[in-house]
């Protein structure tokens, strides 16, 4: 479904007189329809810059990410023009950052729920009653789901975030630390929501900090450039 052929990115700081940063280099890997891989590698290895790539919000300075499109047919995700990126991010790539980006004046409910309404067709009832579902299932107090995800604490944000990503059900699911800020009865709500996905043939891409966890649910690691030691 998805293939990283020697994808690279290199950032060319302007203001610091074309200082050069490597964010990713030579990665090649692949993802079969429903396989969860898992991304593992020291601090600054270039986890999240490889996510980023595939979702597009960095394009990639080399290589290739050859994508199985529903919409589109084999698509080069590192070339395509941005109106087909939106078509595939309305559709099929759904995105879990590391931190929620907050929408201003939405109420939690409305967040989880948006993406069924422009996605999915749902009418606002149905939309509404799913996101309150899941958002319960996740535990979010009742009264948090008509409050502003703006005052949330990090782990109810986080949990914000991934009810939104997961509740459209995309076909291909990227996770940077999507349980980094969560306590232990937490993670394990939203590792079964991951399972979950999985058994509905639901694509996975995900950094896990525990290392431990992360062996447990995908099926297979890729490491990236292990060489880096890491200074933490
Ligand atoms: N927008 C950017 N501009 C400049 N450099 C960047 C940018 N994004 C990432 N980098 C650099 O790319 C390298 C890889 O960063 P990235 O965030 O991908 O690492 P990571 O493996 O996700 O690390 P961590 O485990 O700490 O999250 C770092 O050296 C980082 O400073
Ligand atoms: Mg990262």
């Amino acid at each position: 479904m998805l293939k990283a052929d020697n994808l690279s990115k290199v950032f060319n700081i302007h203001i610091l007189g074309d200082k050069v940063i490597e964010g990713c280099e030579n990665i090649s890997f692949h993802v079969s329809k429903g396989e969860f891989l898992g991304l593992a590698g020291p601090s600054g290895a270039g986890k999240s810059t490889i996510l980023k790539c595939i979702y597009r919000t960095y394009l990639a300075t080399g290589g290739d990410i050859w994508y199985d499109s529903i919409l589109y047919g084999q698509v080069n995700l590192a070339t395509i023009a941005d109106p087909m990126v939106i078509g595939i991010r309305h559709k099929e790539i759904g995105y879990v950052s590391q931190f929620l980006k907050v929408i201003p004046r939405v109420s939690a409910i409305d967040v989880v729920a948006e993406p069924l309404l422009t996605r999915n067709g749902a009418s606002a009832n149905e939309a509404r009653k799913k996101a309150g579902e899941l958002l319960e299932r996740l535990n979010i107090p009742a009264r948090l789901l008509d409050a502003y995800p703006a005052t949330f604490s990090g782990g109810e944000q986080q949990r914000v975030n991934i009810a939104r990503a997961v509740i459209w059900k995309p076909r291909l699911l990227l996770l940077d630390e999507p349980t980094a800020s969560l306590d232990r009865e937490s993670v394990s709500i939203v590792v079964e929501l991951l399972r979950e996905m999985k058994e509905q043939g639901t694509s996975m891409i995900g950094i896990f900090h525990d290392n431990e966890l992360m062996e447990s649910i995908t099926d297979r690691v890729y490491r990236v450039n292990p060489e880096i030691s890491d200074v933490g």
